[in-house]
């Protein structure tokens, strides 16, 4: 596999970072998980202005211009022969604060670390489509949005791990996290959707979650297909009440949820809405793709 690693291609071996880089020693750094269809990046622009107002956001500067971001992707795709008519690929980008003196002012890191990965997609399993997955709700709550922003996707992702630790531990595929006011927030890679008597609903961002590139494309897919849409508070019951549920993000597309703390979601299998706004994903996919 091929890395591009701050100014070049670099194979695997030597894909190696400073142990005094503070994405190492503090976590400081953003970054971007993003996909292709065949050739051509879904949603890349929108993937590029979150990685921006992510690094915006813990004030470090992208040392990599705007204008040559889609030629670089398209070249880490090649690198690695992914990219192309049956091998949608995975894109990771990271840029970390860097290589520095220990301490927490970003000053000691004069120049930061980029790096670009790319790989096969690895599409969930057919069968989980058809099954739907279980989550439970952790005990880990959300970080508290005035101490660190959901907005920010940080290389720090200790908040998620707890989250993912507790799923793993309950042999559920993930945990939902409940915000300071035991409040839903979203999953651990993921947003939370939910169909409550014909409405689908979903935590607003005050709740204090990433503003996920799917979930909004979601929200407008719902809104054409005239399905009444709330975003706002919700508690665990309303998920207890449900009818059906789903989560959301770049990799699973919409990805149906059938169980909660043990208990099934409606009948237990994948609900018709759910169904239908995957359908109309897929089929309005091509949209937002890049040219
Ligand atoms: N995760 N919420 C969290 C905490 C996330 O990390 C993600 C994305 C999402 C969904 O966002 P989007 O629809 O833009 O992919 C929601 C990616 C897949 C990751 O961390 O790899």
């Amino acid at each position: 596999m091929w890395i591009y690693l701050n100014d070049r291609f670099v194979t695997e071996q030597e894909a190696v970072v400073s142990v005094f880089d503070h994405g190492f020693l503090y976590g400081d750094g953003v970054y971007e998980t993003i996909r292709s269809y065949g050739s051509r990046i879904f949603m890349r622009d929108q993937h590029l202005a979150r990685l921006r107002r992510s690094a915006e956001g813990i004030g470090l500067a992208i040392p990599i211009p705007e204008q040559q971001w889609p030629a670089l992707l398209h070249e880490a795709m090649e690198k690695n022969v992914v990219g192309q008519d049956h091998r949608d690929a995975y894109l990771r980008i990271t840029i970390s604060r860097g290589p520095g003196d220990i301490g927490l002012d970003p000053s000691l890191c004069p120049t930061a670390t980029v790096v670009i990965m790319t790989k096969p997609l690895q599409p969930p399993p057919p069968e989980q489509y058809k099954t739907g997955v279980s989550l439970i709700v952790a005990n880990t709550r959300r970080n508290l949005p005035s101490a660190l922003s959901p907005q920010i996707k940080a290389t720090n992702f200790l908040n998620n791990i707890l989250a993912k630790r507790e799923a793993i531990a309950a042999g559920a595929f993930d945990s939902i996290l409940l915000n300071w006011e035991s409040q839903l927030t979203e999953c651990t890679v993921s947003n939370i959707f939910f169909v409550l008597a014909g409405r689908l609903c979903t935590p607003s961002l005050d709740c204090g979650l990433l503003d996920g590139i799917t979930r909004d494309l979601l929200l407008g897919l719902a809104r054409d297909a005239q399905i009444p849409v709330s975003e706002g508070h919700f508690g665990v019951e309303s998920l207890h009440q449900a009818d059906e549920c789903f989560l959301t993000n770049t990799t699973m597309e919409v990805m149906p949820v059938t169980r909660v703390d043990g208990h099934p979601v409606g009948k237990g299998t994948p609900g018709p809405i759910t169904q239908q706004l995957h359908g109309q994903f897929i089929a309005n996919r091509a949209r937002f793709l890049e040219p």
